[in-house]
């Protein structure tokens, strides 16, 4: 399954994701810029920072409170559809999701 990412003001990746994988993991695979996962996942670090593409905000879904909390702390500052990657696996449905990576 396809991921993209898009680096504000920088390049585009794009990796096969299997399901199952978090998509900070992928993105570090790919050395998506920007993309630190220093917590290892565990919802303390906030460098794992992605803005998910409007057209895609349904199928991801909202954050949970303390993903909530945690994106006050994000380098770049958060914007609607803010996600902490860390947080979002990839399943069937999220198939050619389109990820935007604000830079610091
Ligand atoms: Fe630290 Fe996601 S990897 S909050």
């Amino acid at each position: 399954m396809k991921v993209i990412w898009k680096v504000e003001g920088g390049d585009e990746f794009s990796a096969d994701v299997k399901a199952g994988t978090t998509l900070k993991d992928a993105a570090m695979a790919q050395n998506v810029p920007y993309i630190l996962g220093e917590c290892g996942g565990s919802m303390s670090c906030a460098t794992c920072h992605v803005v998910v593409a409007p057209d895609w905000v349904a199928a991801t879904g909202a954050p949970g409170e303390f993903e909530d909390a945690v994106l006050d702390a994000t380098e770049a500052p958060r914007q609607d559809n803010s996600r902490l990657s860390c947080q979002i696996t990839m399943r069937d449905d999220l198939d050619g999701l389109v990820l935007i990576v604000p830079a610091p």
